[in-house]
């Protein structure tokens, strides 16, 4: 019921903010970190307390609900239908290893494989998102005001010609997403693409799930990268979604993704059309078009 699902947001927020406590308590250049699948892909010993620290809160609290953490994640585990809590204790490791305060804990529910709460919060500069499906998404800042996304509610109509683009570079530097990443980037800056640069500039803030927030709330225009999983992505798009944003998938013509399917467009625009003609530009752009 909608009653229970925001008693959930509010648990959530609870553990993102001793989450918060946490990353600011730590100090990872002396704690140190390990390599996961290769050398840009980190973990720390706050990666690893933290989703410890959410997973045994909340299976006290809500015992007959799933788990699926980054960081405990066995490969072959699938998203079940089942109500399933999907953390990411630490969106954004390599940004909390340098010090670069871009770094947020990512909680979300999902329900038959559709995220229905989120909560993102980045304690650094003390920004949360929230939200619960249905009943809108809200930016509270360090001064405890609370703000219905999105922030800029009358959008100039979007183009992605006039669009300042998330767009992340993950951690694999060969392969086929390596070479469709870089090409699209290089596609969406490159002024020979349409007699001017595809779109007014890129950004790689490092954290997928702050970026799906930024576009929430009106601060970029859309945000894609290829390569997510779904604990990057599951609170950012509900909470992009119940801001009037869309999220759609790479697979041309795929406007109901999944939360496994690894490659996401989100965009947010004051007209549903716009959104569309901008997710069906980016498809043509990755296309090579
Ligand atoms: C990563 C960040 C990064 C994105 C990667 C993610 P992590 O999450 O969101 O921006 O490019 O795809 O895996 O590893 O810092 O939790």
């Amino acid at each position: 019921s909608p009653d229970k699902l925001a008693k959930i947001r509010d648990d959530l927020v609870c553990i993102a903010r001793a989450a918060g406590e946490m990353m600011k308590a730590a100090d990872p250049s002396i704690s140190g970190f390990d390599s996961k699948r290769n050398t840009s892909d980190l973990v720390t010993e706050t990666d690893r307390a933290i989703e410890n620290m959410v997973c045994r809160r909340l299976q006290l609290t809500h015992p007959t609900i799933n788990f699926l953490g980054e960081e405990t994640f066995k490969e072959g585990q699938k998203l079940s239908d089942e109500p399933t809590f999907i953390c990411d204790p630490i969106d954004g490791t390599l940004n909390f290893i340098h010090g670069f305060p871009n770094t947020a804990i990512s909680l979300a529910l999902a329900i038959a494989k559709k995220p229905v709460v989120g909560v993102v919060y980045n304690p650094f500069r003390d920004d949360l998102f929230t939200t619960v499906k249905g009943q809108g998404a809200y930016y509270t800042n360090a001064d405890d005001i609370v703000r219905s996304l999105p922030i800029r509610p009358v959008l100039p109509p979007l183009s992605l010609h006039k669009s300042l683009v998330a767009i992340e570079w993950g951690n694999q530097r060969d392969g086929p997403n390596w070479d469709l990443r870089s090409s699209v980037a290089h596609r969406l800056l490159s002024s020979k693409a349409a007699g001017g640069a595809m779109v007014h500039s890129t950004r790689s803030s490092g954290s997928a799930a702050l970026d799906f927030c930024y576009v929430a709330a009106g601060m970029m225009d859309a945000f894609w990268e290829g390569g997510c999983w779904a604990w990057d992505v599951a609170a950012g798009w509900c909470i992009l979604e119940e801001a009037g944003g869309i999220v759609a998938s790479a697979n041309p013509g795929d406007w109901k993704p999944e939360l496994e399917g690894r490659l996401y467009f989100a965009v947010r625009a004051a007209k549903r059309d716009e959104q569309r003609a901008v997710v069906e530009e980016l498809w043509r752009l990755m296309a090579g078009r």
